[in-house]
C-alpha cells in the first residue's frame, strides 16, 4: 500500500490506514536497528536534509541515524551554522537546498505552521515536521503509538492520560489526534493555566485533577514544562509547586492500572514532573520509546521517499 501523503506535518490529516502502516513498516524496520551491522541499501541515492531551528537531542540524532542506516546521505544543518545568522529567509535557505536535488527536507522549528508553509512552497522536496512550535510534533506521536501497541497489543479502548504543559506541548496535540483516530480515549491533564480552552471540542476528556486523570489509565505521558515558549514562565507559581502538585510519583502512580506503562518524550526534569524513581521503575518504558524512534523515523522517511511494500 502506497502512503497517501506526500509531507509528513500533522497527525490530524491521518487515517486509521495511514498510521497502521506506518507503525507495520516501522516495526519490519526495527530488526534492522537490533542487527550487528545496522545498514540497509533501501534509501541508497536519496538525500535527506535536517534543518533544525530548534535544539534537539533525541529527535535530530534518530532522524540522522534513520537516514544513515538506510543508506541515504543525510546533512544537518542547525540555524547557528546556516546563512539564517547572514538574514536568509527560511523560504530561501529551503528553495536551494530543493536546488541541490535534496528529496527529504526534516524541520524543527519555533513558528507553528513553518513546515507547512515550506511544503506549500517547495514542488519537489517532502517535508517532515520534527516540531514546530507549539503546534505539532508528528513523528513523536508516531513511536509513542508504536510504544504504547507493543505493550497493549492494540490501541483501541485504551485510557491514555497526558499531564503537564499541554497549552504549549505540541507532542500533546499530535498524540491526541492520533490516538483518537486510533481509538484510545484521551486524558488531558494539567494546571488550569496550562489547559487551553476548546479541547473537549478535539475529542479529549480534561482534568484539573491529576489523580482523576490517572485513575485506571493504561498508559500515562508526562509532559516538561515548555519554560522556553511564549508566556511558559507564567503560567506556575513555582516549580516546587507544581511538583508538588503535578508529579507522578511512586503514591499517585499506584492509582493507575497496575499494569500502566509510563511515557515521556523527554528531556525529563526529573523531580519536577516525574520522580526519578518513576521514572527509572519498572514500569517506564521510556528508553523503548526513544528505541522506536529510530524505526518510526526510518518508516516515515521510506514512505515519503516513495516505498511503499514493507
Ligand atoms: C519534545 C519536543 O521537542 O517537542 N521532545 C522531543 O522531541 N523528544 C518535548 C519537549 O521538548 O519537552
Amino acid at each position: 500500500m502506497a502512503f497517501a501523503h506526500k509531507h509528513f506535518i500533522s497527525t490530524k490529516v491521518l487515517s486509521r490506514e495511514d498510521i497502521d502502516l506506518i507503525l507495520t513498516t516501522a516495526q519490519s524496520f526495527k530488526e534492522i536497528n537490533q542487527r550487528d551491522i545496522k545498514k540497509v541499501p533501501t534509501l541508497r541515492g536519496k538525500s535527506i536534509i535536517n534543518l533544525f531551528y530548534e535544539n534537539s537531542t533525541r529527535t535530530r540524532t534518530s532522524f540522522e541515524l534513520a537516514g544513515k542506516r538506510m543508506s541515504a546521505d543525510t546533512i544537518n544543518i542547525t540555524s547557528a551554522s546556516s546563512s539564517v545568522t547572514k538574514g536568509e529567509t527560511l523560504e530561501d535557505t529551503a528553495k536551494n537546498i530543493e536546488a541541490m536535488d535534496a528529496d527529504i527536507i526534516v524541520m524543527r522549528h519555533p513558528a507553528s505552521g513553518a513546515p507547512d508553509y515550506l511544503a506549500k512552497r517547495l514542488s519537489r522536496c517532502a517535508v517532515i515536521n520534527a516540531g514546530d512550535g507549539a503546534h505539532e510534533h508528528p513523528s513523536q506521536a508516531m513511536l509513542d503509538l508504536m510504544t504504547i501497541k507493543e505493550h497493549k497489543g492494540t490501541l483501541e479502548g485504551l485510557t491514555v492520560a497526558i499531564i503537564g504543559d499541554i497549552a504549549r506541548s505540541r507532542v500533546a496535540r499530535s498524540d491526541l489526534y492520533a490516538l483518537r483516530t486510533m481509538g484510545a480515549t484521551v486524558r488531558l491533564a494539567g494546571p488550569a493555566t496550562m489547559l487551553p480552552p476548546g479541547l473537549d471540542k478535539l475529542g479529549a476528556e480534561v482534568y484539573t485533577d491529576i489523580n482523576a486523570a490517572i485513575k485506571d489509565a493504561d498508559v500515562i505521558i508526562m509532559l516538561r514544562i515548555q519554560l522556553e515558549r511564549e508566556g511558559g514562565s507564567k503560567l506556575l507559581p513555582t516549580k516546587r509547586e507544581y511538583a508538588q502538585f503535578f508529579a507522578l510519583n511512586p503514591g499517585n502512580l499506584k492509582l493507575a492500572k497496575p499494569d500502566a506503562i509510563i511515557m515521556h518524550p523527554g528531556p525529563l526534569n526529573r523531580g519536577v514532573e516525574i520522580s526519578s524513581y518513576v521514572a527509572d521503575g519498572k514500569q517506564s518504558v521510556i528508553l523503548e520509546q526513544v528505541e522506536n524512534g529510530v524505526a518510526v523515523r526510518m518508516a516515515l522517511l521510506y514512505l515519503l521517499a516513495g516505498g511503499n511494500d514493507a
